[in-house]
């Protein structure tokens, strides 16, 4: 049986400097004072690549862990000007990834390379935190659930160890907008997707929400138990609306 660990990741997207990296001290702090529920927990943060490096030194004995936001779809090195591959991004000691974010299939990603990311990125021992969600029109259609398997059937095999990969449920048309699902929606949508994942890998991994999650609307989500935690964009960049939807997720 799965533990029922909830996940607050925090997506960081285009944005930080190096002095940024004091929010992990506080959240860190936080965590450490939050001694009812932080076994309850983890927190992960995503920083751009500049930080990368420097951010898994001074998260060392913190309760922060760091993953990337992206990687190349080949391996080890080569004649790619300007990208980075999962070997090289394993080396620095980053253990979780997320790939397939919207934000990067609108630019071109398909699932035939999301395919090759994430087969590499098992192979370099990564937690894939795997990023799906149907658009406004899809939506309007109906056509959330289908979209969404077809997402996850072209790019996961059966033969992957699902453990070692998280879903994130990112509604297009909720990112960076204000607007979430209802909760019946999501419940529906999660408990569809739970079976048939469960009927296709015979397990489902942890799936998570993203889209417009803060310290308000996590309200609303805190009550959904088939979540398993959430991906959090824009409020992840200051460690007090961070740590408010922490707080506000176990008041
Ligand atoms: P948001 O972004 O929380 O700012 O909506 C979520 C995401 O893009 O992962």
């Amino acid at each position: 049986m799965a533990s029922h660990t909830k996940y607050f990741i925090g997506n960081w997207k285009m944005f930080g400097i190096p002095s940024s990296f004091k929010i992990i001290d506080k959240i860190n702090n936080y965590f450490k004072k939050d001694r009812k529920n932080n076994k309850k927990y983890k927190i992960i943060i995503a920083p751009p690549l500049t930080l990368l490096q420097d951010f898994i030194f001074k998260s060392k004995n913190k309760k922060v862990l760091i993953s990337a936001q992206n990687c190349y779809e080949e391996d080890k090195f080569g004649a790619h000007t300007g990208f980075v591959s999962p070997f090289m991004i394993k080396k620095i000691g980053v253990k979780f990834i997320i790939i397939g974010h919207s934000e990067n299939r609108q630019k071109g990603e398909t699932d035939k390379v999301l395919k090759k990311k994430i087969l590499l990125a098992l192979k370099n021992n990564f937690t894939v935190i795997f990023c799906i969600g149907e658009n406004k029109s899809e939506k309007r259609k109906k056509r959330t659930v289908k979209v969404l398997k077809k997402q996850i059937s072209n790019v996961l095999h059966k033969n992957y160890n699902l453990n070692k990969i998280i879903i994130a449920y990112e509604p297009i048309w909720s990112i960076g907008t204000g607007k979430i699902p209802s909760s019946n929606e999501l419940i529906k949508t999660i408990a569809n997707l739970k079976n048939f994942l469960t009927n296709k890998y015979k397990s489902s991994p942890k799936i998570l929400y993203g889209g417009s999650v803060d310290k308000d609307s996590i309200r609303e989500f805190k009550s959904i138990k088939e979540l398993d935690g959430f991906l959090i964009g824009g409020a992840s960049k200051s460690s007090k609306n961070f740590i408010d939807i922490i707080r506000n997720f176990y008041k």
